[in-house]
Formats: structure tokens, C-alpha cells, sequence
């Protein structure tokens, strides 16, 4: 037995909510929990890793498992190394495996995706191939958003450890960032306590200074800040873009003025691509391109395909593959993004992709009506995946191959089910590590159709 109710006294059954338990966790599971075992009944653990012996206070317990966080750390793990981005005795939130070897990490995601697909998608026979590994394991976010907060009197900048909400952890050096970005953090901040602006308070809605978003070209070199604030009157901001938001919630979406330089320019392959605050971007740079150099593999061109890029952002993947293609149509929900496509189509002088502002749910008939059927067909969705309704109609294109880029197998493994059970076979999955130090998991697969449709075998009308 490898684990203790320290609460009841009772070493087996199952625990309730608030018990604390003593757990010697076992492995890491999908979403960076680690997996404890009380007489075979599974504890999910917050903020512990495998080898780890820890004192855990129950926050969820159901019938086949309970959720657990870590208050004491009674043992560490002989694979801990040294941690190294550390703030007030604190992991920075932004990088939970620190602690973990990166041979470890990506061990551990490599199994994941394996478990996940077998699990969740009864999916086997299909080549799992070797995760790329990061270029840089360090330094890589182009992107950070931090929070405010206050320490005493003074306004702090950091990030909101899980699970506390109203709580932040000052930093000083996210080792996730970069140098350039860390400076153009404390301009910020200097400028913040100078005009003694009161950072917002989730707790009561008061307060002013929200968070502070700072997106970088890493090949560009741009640094661009955008300051998100409640209402309120205080001198112009030294960022580019200021966001005013009402209300409660921790968005960080809303009416944004322009003050300084508007879009954030990158270099991505041979492409110059401009971007909109609003528009989605692969946060580490030199990763995406490696993630959309699978991709392009995967999708084998020849040069005579029509290609989908759907859920397509700011074009980006389908303006890499165009050279390859007779034509590539983009499909995004939203509309800044498409804007952002269609611009940067033009300015890498590519004249065969087009971009179509659309949801999926609704947008993927109409496009197959005034573009045709595709031969290929990539998708990219947000970490929820693909809804079952999407997956019927993009089984409807019968594209004769899909390549799916995925950034949450465990959304993956259902996709890739009904796609198979409709007729497509899983050639293979190959993982790419977007994200070292964190359990985010990244992979692209490849779908050929092996038994299309027969005709009059699509029944879903509306
Ligand atoms: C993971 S991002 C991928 C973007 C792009 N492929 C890239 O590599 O930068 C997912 C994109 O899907 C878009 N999106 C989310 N839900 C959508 C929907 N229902 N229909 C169309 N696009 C959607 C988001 O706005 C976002 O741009």
C-alpha cells in the first residue's frame, strides 16, 4: 500500500472531500497531475511529480477517483533535479515539470499521447512516432501574460499560482521569456508605481491595473506591450495597445485602443506575417515551425491539391503549404485573424489561398460549395477539439487525406475514432514539444480515406 488517510485514520475506502492523505505518487497523467493510488482507488495529485511521497488535501472525490492537491512535500523524488526558476520558495507557475529531466518530460508526454489514443480512441495499429524535441527548452514563450497584484502597498507583477485566483506571485525572471521581454516588463512597472495606479482586486471588482500582455517577433525583434486596465482616467500608458475591460472574469479580450505600433510582425520560413492582438499565434516560434514542417510532410503535396486550413488563425499554416498546392482555402471564427490572412497573403505576394471569415460548426458546407471538394484537408482546433457535429462534416469533404494538428490528445483520441469509423485510416502521430517544462502536449496526424463515402450515405441534413 502506498498511501495514508491522515484525517480518518482509515487506510482504505474512499476519501472525502477535505480529507488529507499521505500519497506516494506513482506517474504523471495527462494535464501534469500526478497519479497516487489508495489500495488501487486513484488520487489525482496537484503539484507533485513521480517519486514524490506528499501530504494532499482532497478537493474532489468521486466514485472512481478523487482530486487531490499537494500542502507538503514529506519526501522528494531521487529524479528531482535542482529547481531553477524559482520566486519567493515558489515553482513559477508557467513551469510545472521544471523539476523534471527533459528526457523525462518527454517520455512521459510520448506515453501520454500513446495512452490516450489507446484509452480514449481504442486506437492501436497506427505508427507512433518519436517527439520532435524543442530547439529550446528555455526562453522559448513569445507571448506572456502576466497579472497585478500588490504586495503591501506597492504594485507587483507576476503570475496567478493554479488554483489561486485572487493571489499573485511576483517575478522577477520568467525563464519561459525573454531577456527583452523581462525589460520591457519593468519599464511597465516602473511607469505603474510612479503613477501609484492600484492594481485590481478580483476579490471586490476595485482597482485599476489588471494585466500586462507582451508579445515578441522573435526574428523580428518587436517587443509590443498591451496594457489591460478597468475604466479609469490616469495619463497615457508607455505600451502599444491599451485594453479596458468591465466587470468580473480574468479575460484578457476587449475594446483596445491603439497607441504605439498596432500589429506584431514575425518571420515564419521565408514569410513575413503581421498579426492583430486578437489573432492566435503559436507561442514559441522556432517550434512552429518545425510543428508546421510535420505538417507539410504529413500532407504530402504535389502541387495539384486544393487544401483546407481550417481553424486557420492568421493564415499561417495554410501560407506555408501554398507553394506546394493548386490552392489553399482558409477558414477562422475570427475576424481580425482573417483580415491578418488575407494581408499577409498579398504581402508574400501568394495569389492561389483565399481566407474565409467562418465558424466550422456552420462554415465548412458553404465553403465546400464555392470551393470544392478538398484533396487535403488541416485542422488545427482550440484545446477542446473537434465537436462530433465538425467531425461529420469534415468526414462530408472526403479530403482524401487530414492532417490534424492537435495541442490535447485526449480531444484527439475521440476525433480520430470517428474519423476512422467513417471510413479514414490513423497512418501516424508524431508528437512535437511546443511547450518544455510544462505537460502541454502538441501532435499532428495523419488520416488517409481509405473507404469514401458511397453516395446517398451522408444522411445529416440540417
Ligand atoms: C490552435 S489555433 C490555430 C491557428 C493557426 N492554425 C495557427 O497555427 O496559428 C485555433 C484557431 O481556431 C480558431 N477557432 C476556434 N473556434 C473556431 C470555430 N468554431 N470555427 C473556426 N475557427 C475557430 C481560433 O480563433 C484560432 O485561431
Amino acid at each position: 500500500m502506498s498511501a495514508t488517510d491522515t484525517t480518518s485514520g482509515s487506510s482504505s475506502g474512499r476519501p472525502r472531500k477535505g480529507d488529507e492523505l499521505d500519497l506516494e505518487i506513482e506517474t504523471l497523467v495527462y494535464g501534469g497531475r500526478g497519479l497516487a493510488r489508495l489500495d488501487g482507488y486513484v488520487v489525482f495529485v496537484d503539484g507533485a511529480l513521480p517519486g514524490d511521497r506528499v501530504r494532499a488535501v482532497v478537493s474532489k472525490s468521486k466514485k472512481g477517483y478523487a482530486e487531490a492537491t499537494t500542502t507538503e512535500t514529506l519526501g522528494r523524488s531521487d529524479e528531482r533535479l535542482e529547481d531553477v526558476d524559482i520566486h519567493d520558495g515558489e515553482p513559477c507557475p508557467g513551469a510545472p515539470w521544471q523539476a523534471l529531466d527533459y528526457e523525462r518530460q518527454l517520455a512521459f508526454k510520448q506515453e501520454q499521447v500513446e495512452d490516450a489514443m489507446a484509452r480514449l480512441g481504442r486506437l492501436e495499429d497506427f505508427d507512433l512516432e518519436p517527439m520532435v524535441r524543442a530547439v529550446e527548452p528555455w526562453r522559448y514563450r513569445n507571448k506572456v501574460e502576466y497579472s497585478f497584484g500588490e504586495h503591501g502597498d506597492e504594485a507587483v507583477i507576476g503570475f496567478r499560482p493554479r488554483g489561486r485566483w485572487d493571489e499573485v506571485l511576483a517575478i522577477e525572471d520568467c525563464l519561459l521569456s525573454s531577456e527583452a521581454t523581462n525589460r520591457a516588463r519593468d519599464e511597465v512597472l516602473e511607469w505603474v508605481r510612479a503613477e501609484g495606479l492600484p492594481a485590481w482586486d478580483p476579490r471586490t471588482g476595485e482597482g485599476v491595473l489588471r494585466n500586462l500582455v507582451i508579445r515578441e517577433g522573435r526574428r523580428t525583434g518587436q517587443i509590443q506591450t498591451r496594457l489591460v486596465t478597468s475604466p479609469a482616467a490616469f495619463p497615457k500608458p508607455p505600451v502599444d495597445l491599451h485594453t479596458v475591460i468591465e466587470g468580473p472574469g480574468s479575460g484578457t479580450s476587449g475594446p483596445t485602443g491603439v497607441i504605439g505600433e498596432e500589429f506584431l510582425h514575425e518571420k515564419i520560413f521565408d514569410l513575413d506575417i503581421r498579426l492583430s492582438h486578437e489573432a492566435f499565434f503559436q507561442t514559441n516560434t522556432e517550434m512552429a515551425e518545425e510543428l508546421y514542417g510535420v505538417a507539410r510532410e504529413f500532407a504530402g503535396l504535389t502541387g495539384s491539391e486544393r487544401v483546407f486550413d481550417l481553424f486557420c488563425g492568421a493564415g499561417t499554416i495554410g501560407l506555408t503549404m501554398a507553394s506546394e498546392a493548386r490552392e489553399v482555402w482558409g477558414l477562422e471564427i475570427v475576424a481580425d485573424a482573417v483580415v491578418n490572412a488575407e494581408h499577409n497573403a498579398r504581402a508574400n505576394g501568394v495569389t492561389n489561398a483565399r481566407f474565409v471569415e467562418g465558424n466550422a460548426r456552420t462554415g465548412i458546407r458553404p465553403l465546400v460549395e464555392r470551393a470544392g471538394q478538398p484533396d487535403v484537408a488541416v485542422v488545427d482546433p482550440p484545446r477542446a477539439g473537434l465537436s462530433a457535429k465538425i467531425v461529420r462534416r469534415l468526414i462530408e469533404c472526403q479530403a482524401k487525406r487530414i492532417v490534424y494538428i492537435s495541442c490535447n490528445p485526449t480531444t484527439l483520441a475521440p476525433n480520430a475514432a470517428q474519423l476512422v469509423e467513417a471510413g479514414y485510416r490513423l497512418d501516424r502521430v508524431r508528437p512535437v514539444d511546443m511547450f518544455p517544462q510544462t505537460p502541454h502536449i502538441e501532435c499532428v496526424a495523419q488520416f488517409d480515406l481509405v473507404r469514401p463515402q458511397a453516395p446517398g450515405e451522408r444522411q445529416e441534413t440540417e
